[in-house]
């Protein structure tokens, strides 16, 4: 039973999971020792000066270096955490995004409002609108600039879809306060920050349905603030995705040129 089960969180179903869930075993590890040991110390002392077996107080204090040393193996081991585990896992991270981008990645816009969540497609061309975050007339709108080709076949979704197997790069942001994507399962999360699309990757390795959530206290409905989530076959993807595409561009072509701008 590693600390990761007995913690109760979710499985794990991005590819680079196992290294964090790793990662918070290894520390759970160490803060357990670190629990055993300050218990034992203190029921020690707790013992030792007890005031029936101490009559006289005494004034020479401890004398000898075991403290100092113990300390001293307490930094050296919180080093290796860092240097041996998280350092390696955030470099993993950001050594591979230029590679990931080579690989046909899924793109979408994540835009936090108060209090919920709406996705940003980029369509068949696989290119978003141009973003004019001037134009905005609701929460959670994705600001597309209308006289741009490239978001006439953009849609919006209040689900994420997304297909399994390949890399997943999400550009988050917010159209109010701070908020935090976080997505458990993924062993993923990234602020939400106004003004600002801030990428953050993953690749799903299973099909599966479940819940995104915010992780930053944003206000009242900051608890409500939950999203579905479905990692979908490749096949189901492409076909979900013709679809709403070509139902973006129906809609934007019945507009007359002039009336873009509505
Ligand atoms: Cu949004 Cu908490």
């Amino acid at each position: 039973m590693t600390p990761t089960k007995l913690l109760g969180i979710p499985e794990n179903f991005a590819e680079h999971g196992g290294g964090v869930d790793h990662l918070i075993d290894v520390v759970h590890y160490f803060m357990a020792a670190l629990f055993v040991g300050w218990t034992l110390f203190f029921f020690y002392c707790c013992f030792r000066f007890w005031c029936r077996r101490n009559k006289t107080a005494s004034y020479r204090g401890v004398q000898s270096h075991v403290s100092t040393h113990l300390e001293i193996g307490v930094v050296i081991i919180e080093a290796i955490l860092l240097l041996g585990f998280a350092f390696p896992l955030w470099t993993e991270r950001t050594d591979r995004y230029a590679d990931i981008q080579q690989q046909d990645p899924v793109r979408i816009r994540v835009i936090g409002y108060q209090f919920a969540w709406n996705y940003h497609y980029p369509g068949a061309d696989g290119k978003f609108g141009r973003i004019d975050r001037h134009l905005i007339q609701n929460v959670g709108d994705p600001c597309i600039d209308p006289a741009d080709p490239n978001g006439w076949d953009d849609y919006t979704s209040p689900v994420l879809k997304i297909p399994v197997g390949r890399p997943c790069i999400l550009q988050v942001t917010s159209t109010d306060v701070i908020h935090n994507y976080a997505i458990v399962p993924m062993r993923i999360q990234q602020d939400a920050m106004p003004g600002e699309d801030i990428p953050m990757w993953f690749r799903p390795i299973q099909k599966l349905e479940t819940y995104v959530v915010c992780a930053q206290l944003c206000g009242e409905g900051h608890a409500n603030m939950r999203g579905i989530m479905e990692v979908i076959s490749e096949g189901a993807y492409d076909s979900w995705e013709a679809e709403q595409s070509a139902g973006a561009s129906e809609r934007n072509k019945s507009k007359e040129p002039g009336l873009a701008q509505q």
